[in-house]
């Protein structure tokens, strides 16, 4: 083989993580390649994840609310029917256009792209099976290593994407289900049960735990949510564990209990999604013939800087610790160029956003009241809901409210939550006044539009430290 070039930068993975900061080492003139398996780069996010999931949220939406929610609008439409091949061709055409767009950005910032599969041989070299055959090697003096995650499996319920799925299958069903029951009520669970709901599927979401909505979740937030869920059809099994699978036959059979031990009940399914949760992806990675150690949930250990115990050597993404979400690994992404480029970088772990995009949406930043409870911190309640902003009276659509968390004694920001429309785009103005340091006297004294669905926000901070007018 011929001595491979040396790059400053080697990153495993062409997901968010790994692909976003291919781009910023570009722009640092630094010479970086980034090595991505799948065929295009985007990762889960782009591939599989975020994008084809609120592709399918938005047109499912579109198609739930002609049927059911356009007469009172005085507009009178004929038969409403689903082409669901279309559904999901514009679903794939979102993919590719974005995974394309990448590979036009990494052109333009001079990143090489080498498809294939990595591995470590040692600390600095990295041998890649190639996707169109043969193998090679890169070198590094610095590797970043961005390989994501997958879906946890469900012991004993075998993934064949079709009868039983996880989020990849579940984004690609070429029928709708008659019954699809939902083995986790967590993000991916509500997002995609909430698609397949609206086109017709009878869901049964079974959680193990009491509430759904994930860990994060304010539970009044969650409670209400669930209210929601409920009303537009899909129906949950709380407290319940899913003991048993069986997809032998023709459906799927589920047996299920009480979580503490009970009754226990057998039910059918068409198709079964089983969403309890994701884990770290190292596979063939080759960590161990470098010594580097994964903890008891999978994530490769780091330290502030995503550095592992090989200082050369960092981490960022799904595959280490923190939230697994694409802005968190984002964020992950510039700092770990920077810290390589300049000494220093920031991430502000206690200000990552978080949205399940359902309708009516549920968004939060910062601390919820189970856990500045459990920290018996002193806190303040302030919350406006969307039936008395006119902006949602116009819209039709006044389900959910704004709440705000805050420093009993300062009137410092602790935690804004969300359940209404357009909250994923809400709760930036959220994470901006956490980000500063805002009190919720500061967002209160603020100008918001009229008539814009942000009033309720500013309201909501009104009735933390003084009282709303419009409620
Ligand atoms: P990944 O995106 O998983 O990328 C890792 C990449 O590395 C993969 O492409 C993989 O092929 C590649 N790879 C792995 N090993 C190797 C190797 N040895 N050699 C070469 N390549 C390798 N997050 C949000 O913030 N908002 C959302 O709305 C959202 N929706 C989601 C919906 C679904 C259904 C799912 C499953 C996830 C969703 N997420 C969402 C989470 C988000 O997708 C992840 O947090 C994000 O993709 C993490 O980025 P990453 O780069 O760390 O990992
Ligand atoms: P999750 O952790 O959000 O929820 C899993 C749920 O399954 C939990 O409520 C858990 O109690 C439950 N559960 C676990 N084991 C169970 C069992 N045996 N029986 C019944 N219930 C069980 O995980 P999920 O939904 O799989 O999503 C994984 C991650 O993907 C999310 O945590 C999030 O980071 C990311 N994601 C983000 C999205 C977004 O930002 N909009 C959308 C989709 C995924």
């Amino acid at each position: 083989a011929t001595p491979a070039e040396e790059k400053d930068l080697v990153i495993i993975g062409g997901g968010v993580a790994g692909y976003v900061a291919a781009i910023k080492a570009g722009q640092e003139g630094l010479k970086v390649a980034c090595i991505e398996k799948r065929g295009s780069l985007g990762g889960t996010c782009l591939n599989v994840g975020c994008i084809p999931s609120k592709s399918l949220l938005e047109n499912s939406r579109i198609y739930h609310q002609i049927q059911h929610d356009v007469k009172n609008r005085g507009i009178d439409v004929g038969d409403v029917k689903l082409n669901l091949t279309q559904m999901m061709k514009a679903k794939d055409t979102s993919v590719s256009g974005l995974t394309k767009g990448i590979e036009f950005l990494f052109k333009k910032n001079n990143v090489e792209y080498i498809k294939g599969a990595g591995r470590f041989e040692d600390q600095n070299t990295v041998a890649v099976d190639l996707t169109d055959g043969g193998n090679s090697v890169v070198r590094g003096k610095n590797i970043l290593i961005a390989t994501g995650s997958e879906a946890t499996p469900f012991p004993g319920l075998e993934i064949d994407e079709k009868k039983v799925v996880t989020s990849n299958g579940a984004i690609a069903l070429t029928e709708v289900p008659k019954k699809m029951i939902v083995i986790g009520g967590g993000i991916i669970g509500l997002e995609m049960g909430s698609v397949w709901s609206r086109l017709g599927s009878e869901v049964t979401v079974v959680e193990f735990l009491g509430a759904i909505g994930g860990p994060g979740m304010d539970a009044e937030i969650a409670k209400s949510i669930q209210k929601t869920l409920a009303k537009q059809g899909m129906k949950f099994m709380l407290n319940t564990k899913v003991t048993n699978g069986d997809a032998s036959g023709e459906g799927v059979k589920i047996d299920v209990e009480a979580a503490k031990g009970g009754k226990a009940q057998t039910l059918d399914a068409d198709v079964v999604l089983c969403a309890i949760g994701r884990r770290p992806y190292t596979q063939g990675l080759g960590l161990d013939k470098i010594g580097l150690e994964t903890d008891s949930k999978g994530r490769i250990v780091i330290d502030s800087e995503y550095r592992t115990k090989i200082p050369h050597i960092r981490v960022i993404g799904d595959c280490t610790f923190g939230p697994m979400l694409a802005h968190k690994a984002e964020e992950e992404a510039v700092a770990a160029v920077e810290y390589l480029t300049k000494s220093y970088g920031h991430v502000n772990y206690n200000a990552i956003p978080a949205v399940m995009y359902t309708h009516p949406e549920v968004a939060w930043v910062g601390q919820n009241e189970q856990e500045l409870k459990e920290e018996g911190v002193k806190y303040k309640v302030g919350s406006f809901p969307f039936t008395a902003n006119s902006r949602a009276k116009t819209n039709l659509d006044t389900e959910g409210m704004v709440k705000f968390l805050a420093d009993a004694e300062t009137d410092r920001i602790l935690g804004v939550h969300i359940i209404g429309p357009n909250a994923g785009e809400m709760i930036a103005e959220g994470t901006l006044a956490l980000e500063y340091g805002a009190s919720t006297e500061d967002v209160g004294r603020t100008s918001h539009a009229h008539p814009t669905l942000s009033e309720a926000f500013k309201e909501a901070a009104m009735s933390t430290y003084a009282k709303a007018i419009h409620y």
